[in-house]
């Protein structure tokens, strides 16, 4: 390491791969690695993760550098159309695609009506069951479903549909969910296409017993379940961390009672302290509004910030620490100081906090 690393373990996340596999033992895996895997290394993590039976991507632009890279497993783009022209790209990658909006129907059959494609697309029909971001409402679902059965250029059709609250497992909006889609796969017409409800938080939660299962942010080792629900904690879960985020220590300094510490006085030091400031900072993607107190390793003992976080640069608290030296690295989150720890007590989730690791920072892959 020079001045900062995210070394990012490939075995924690095959092992955590695993783990989701003995979750959903009948179900097929889509390996979400959207948002450069959530920060890990597009590619690499693509390559490590080669169990799964699909991808999940964002959009057309992450499905094609799989493809350029080699790697030449199904990709499913999970935003599905952001452009008209995205169609022939996605027939020509023979992509799987998200289909969440009747505009995308018309936009499909302007493009393919008229045109011979070779390997008929897997589309996934989104079913809005009560997230409210994206998918069809359920009269949508069932329109849409009839007329793509139809066409020549469909392969199969996969129903799809996304929990906002499987991180609360007894929020009722789960079961709402879960009744409402069950409703609409309930209708004859409707018989045939398999199923994909669960993400890495429903496959902890629920019976999971669907085709597909479509988990992200446990394979990265990380709990989707809140810091305050112990038993829920990513070791309990039986999950490895896959990342850990290092940065040198590169000053040391004694302060008496009074002095402050960094942008805007957040940290008055109430008696005297030795002060250790570390080469990370918000510009690589450690949360600027940090709180005094976070916790972080060094010399394989814990301690925390002090201080506003600045551009490249964070303080600590070695009054306790002797031991700690000029130059050596500073566990922001891994093995030791769980990303989920760091994420409750900023006020974000892991799942930005990974996905935020600035592209400055040398992601090393072991
Ligand atoms: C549709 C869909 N499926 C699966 C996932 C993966 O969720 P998680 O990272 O919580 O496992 C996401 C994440 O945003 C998603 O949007």
């Amino acid at each position: 390491m020079h001045r900062i690393q995210a070394t990012i373990k490939l075995s924690a996340l095959q092992h955590n791969l695993a783990v989701a596999r003995t979750r959903a033992p009948q179900s097929r895996i889509v390996a979400m690695i959207k948002a450069n895997a959530y920060g890990h290394g597009l590619v690499p993590a693509a390559r490590a993760l080669g169990d799964a039976d699909v991808f999940g991507v964002t959009d057309i632009n992450e499905a094609e550098t799989l493809s350029k890279a080699g790697l030449n497993k199904p990709v499913l783009i999970l935003q599905g159309l952001i452009d008209k022209a995205d169609i022939l790209r996605v027939v020509h990658g023979n992509y799987q695609l998200v289909v969440h909006r009747p505009e995308d129907l018309v936009w499909l059959e302007e493009t393919l009506d008229s045109i011979s494609v070779k390997t008929p697309l897997t589309l996934w029909l989104k079913l809005d069951s009560g997230m409210g971001r994206l998918g069809l409402t359920a009269g949508e679902f069932a329109m849409l479903h009839a007329a793509l059965k139809r066409k020549s250029w469909v392969g199969e059709i996969i129903a799809l549909t996304h929990l906002a609250n499987a991180g609360m497992p007894d929020n009722a909006l789960n079961r709402q969910q879960l009744d409402c889609f069950s409703s609409l796969m309930q209708q004859e017409e409707l018989a045939g296409p398999s199923q994909s409800i669960v993400a890495s938080a429903g496959l902890f939660t629920l019976q999971n017993n669907s085709a597909w299962a479509r988990p992200g942010l446990m394979l990265y080792g990380s709990s989707p379940f809140s810091w305050h629900d112990e038993s829920r904690r990513s070791h309990s879960l039986g999950l490895k961390a896959a990342m850990k985020l290092e940065a040198r220590l590169i000053s040391i300094r004694e302060h008496s009672t009074g002095d402050s510490i960094g942008y805007n006085s957040w940290f008055i030091c109430p008696e005297p302290m030795r002060i250790g400031i570390v080469s990370a900072g918000y510009a690589d993607g450690y949360p600027a509004m940090t709180p005094n107190g976070c916790p972080v390793m060094i010399a394989g003992k814990r301690t925390t910030s002090v201080g506003r976080v600045s551009m490249d640069m964070m303080a600590i608290d070695l009054t306790d620490l002797p031991q700690a030296e000029i130059g050596m690295p500073v566990e922001l989150w891994g093995n030791n100081i769980s990303v989920d720890e760091v994420a409750c007590h900023t006020g974000t989730i892991s799942y930005e906090l990974l996905s935020a690791v600035a592209e400055r920072v040398p992601r090393i892959h072991v």
